[in-house]
């Protein structure tokens, strides 16, 4: 399958799959159907059979999907079967809470350093990783091989900040700010915007509750 592209859509639903298939192996289940997937994912059978198909498929007609193999391979595809040294840029409530987080590390995440600007935060130490300055950060970009940085900081600096990075050769950023980045194209950028999810689940609530007072016969005010 090397040097086909595969669609953002099926990247995006490959570590739901892998998450499940976590699951299945923790509980001793060595083979698994697409339908059966289909009902505990509650996706669709030909969804599943096709995302998996763009991979070459994993399964047997009539035997089901081989679940370590699947599990396995899928981790392969999201590279998780390599290291990825990562740095944190930002050691306050949310840099340290995702520095406090052990399941990344097992993912092949591994954290290698935490910087800030703040002096109060010098020399913490959140899970064996010691917080340093900013102004340490070149010197240590030059000696650790950092592929990943998270960015846990203020939105007003995100933008220059980023750019210090991308020039020092982070080529992946995990972008928490609330802000765009605008990065050149050789800097993958992944956002994460936690209130982007509350405000679908405020829509999905207030459809709920319409969808509820239409079917009850009662009237919201
Ligand atoms: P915080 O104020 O606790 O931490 C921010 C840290 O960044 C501080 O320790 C500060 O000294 C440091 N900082 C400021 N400028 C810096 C720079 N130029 N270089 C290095 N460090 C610098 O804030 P919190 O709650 O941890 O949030 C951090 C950022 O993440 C904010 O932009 C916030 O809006 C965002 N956020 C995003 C979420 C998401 O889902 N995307 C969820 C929660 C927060």
């Amino acid at each position: 399958m090397q040097g086909r592209e595969i669609s953002q859509a099926v990247i995006r639903r490959l570590p739901r799959y892998y998450r499940y298939l976590g699951d299945l192996l923790e509980n001793g289940v060595e083979r698994i159907s697409s339908n059966d997937l289909s009902k505990r994912m509650k996706v669709t059978a030909s969804q599943i059979r096709q995302d998996l198909n763009n991979f070459g498929g994993f399964g047997q007609q009539g035997y089901g999907y081989n679940v370590k193999y699947l599990y396995t391979e899928i981790g392969k595809i999201l590279g998780l079967g390599e290291n990825h040294n990562m740095i944190i840029i930002g050691a306050g409530n949310l840099g340290q809470a995702l520095a406090k987080y052990a399941t990344f590390d097992r993912l092949g995440f591994v954290l290698k350093g935490l910087f800030d600007v703040n002096p109060e935060l010098k020399d913490t130490v959140i899970r064996g990783v010691r917080v340093r300055m900013m102004d340490e950060f070149k010197e240590f970009i030059s000696h650790n091989e950092i592929e990943i940085a998270a960015l846990t900081i203020p939105k007003e600096m995100a933008v220059e900040v980023a750019n210090l990075l991308a020039e020092n050769g982070v080529h992946a950023i995990w972008n928490f700010a609330h802000t765009d980045l605008n990065l050149p194209e050789n800097i993958i950028v992944e956002n994460v915007h936690l209130s982007e999810s509350l405000m679908r689940l405020s829509y999905n609530i207030g459809r709920y509750n319409e969808k509820h007072s239409r079917t009850d016969g009662s009237q919201s005010v």
